[in-house]
């Protein structure tokens, strides 16, 4: 039988009987009557579903997935049963594959900036491939080059992300060379480069400019003698729909897979796609706590908030579907506002909804990267549980 699996890092794991999304009104009443409020579901055949469509758009490119949005292990079994490789940024995340049972050659560690811990850690689990961007990075692998291979993470600025990881990371693509020759001099194996171009990304225009900046870099450093260069990773980035649509992933990868066909020989090419994968597979439910009417508009406060679920409002910029279970004709123009004391925990001050009572439910789409992995405790109100559907049925997942 597939399982459920809840988790809150505190919950023993629950399971229960098989349920597919769309969920019914009735579906989510009763999970929630299963497992409380506030919930955040996810579900794993969406997670199949989104890890199948990008693979059908980007054809022999290794796909990782980037734990950061959805540090799940019921994520991270559903995909390593795929084929799926793994991306990895921090010690933590290294713990989570191992408890998958993921083989670190499945593994890469993408954070360009790390501690010396981070980089024992990882290399102890196994993990070879490490990112670096800069010469101080690099002096860090000295001591243990012979275990590891390093890829040079360029910086690539978007005009059409929200998020600008370029500012934050990555060297200049006319420094690269140089970068190189240092690595060399430290005696580092560097097998290639990797880009970011921020997530969310509108276009596949910035993927396709880098694409060929590497490809011209990959060229000058074979000519220059960097004959190890065998590498080019794409960074994720991949849009997803919220309240506005996108690009659907066909039409947004078909560019990249032309610009990635003049590639020189012997280079693969690798993926980090985080959001496209987990967004989808996220429905938040929550309840109504209580309702004020302060300036000829209702006011409905809820059990979760941008401290919880909705963070990802605030550090990621989004804006996900939000309605209610209630169907009533008539709707008021309401605010909906978070459980805590703070004034930002606001989540729609601009939302038509019916006149909504303590106990009635809402419910946020899209939902799945960026959100529960940020949520806190603020207030001490407990974040929403993770409550994991369509779990494969040989899958034994403990609780995170
Ligand atoms: C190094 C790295 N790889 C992959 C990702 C995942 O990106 P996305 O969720 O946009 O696919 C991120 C996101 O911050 C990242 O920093």
């Amino acid at each position: 039988m597939t399982k459920f699996v809840a988790s809150n890092r505190t919950r023993d794991t629950q399971t229960t009987e098989r349920m597919v999304a769309p969920y019914t009104p009735v579906e989510l009443e009763s999970l929630v009557g299963r497992y409380g409020s506030p919930l955040m579901i996810i579900d794993c055949d969406t997670i199949r579903s989104q890890y199948r469509a990008l693979q059908a758009a980007l054809p022999g490119v290794g796909l990782h997935y980037a734990l950061k949005p959805l540090p799940e292990l019921a994520v991270v079994k559903t995909l390593k049963d795929m084929g799926c490789f793994f991306d990895l940024a921090s010690s933590g995340e290294v713990d989570l594959v191992r408890r998958a049972g993921v083989a670190p050659e499945r593994c890469i560690h993408t954070h360009p900036i790390k501690t010396d811990s981070d980089i024992r850690d990882a290399i102890r689990f196994g993990v070879r491939t490490f990112v670096a961007d800069n010469v101080c990075e690099l002096g860090k692998f000295v001591r243990h080059r012979k275990r590891c291979d390093i890829l040079i993470r360029l910086s690539f600025r978007a005009e059409d992300t929200p998020i600008d990881l370029s500012k934050k990371f990555g060297c200049e693509p006319h420094a690269a060379l140089g970068l190189l020759d240092t690595a060399k001099r430290l005696g580092l194996h560097v097998v290639g480069f990797s880009f970011h171009v921020g997530s969310q990304t509108a276009t596949p225009v910035t993927y396709v400019h880098a694409i060929q900046t590497c490809i011209e870099l990959i060229n000058s450093a074979r000519a220059a003698g960097h004959t190890g260069l065998s590498i080019l990773d794409i960074g994720g980035g991949f849009p997803v729909d919220y309240r506005q649509p996108v690009m659907g992933i066909e039409e947004f990868c078909a560019p990249i897979r032309e610009a990635l066909g003049a590639m020189p020989g012997g280079v693969r090419v690798i993926a980090e796609p985080g959001r496209f994968i987990a967004a989808p597979s996220g429905t938040c439910v929550s309840t109504v706590v209580g309702r004020a009417e302060r300036n000829d508009r209702w006011w409905f406060y809820l059990d979760d908030g941008v401290y919880g679920s909705f963070s990802g409002q605030i550090y990621d910029h989004a804006c996900y579907p939000i309605d209610c279970l209630r169907t009533d004709a008539e709707r008021v123009p309401a605010v909906l506002a978070g459980p805590t004391c703070d004034s930002i925990d606001v989540i729609d001050e601009h939302i038509e909804l019916p006149l909504l009572e303590p106990g009635d439910l809402v419910v946020g789409r899209m939902m799945g990267a960026y959100n529960s992995a940020c949520a806190t405790d603020f207030n001490f109100i407990p974040r929403a549980r993770v409550l994991a559907i369509n779990v494969m049925a040989d899958a034994t997942v403990s609780a995170a």
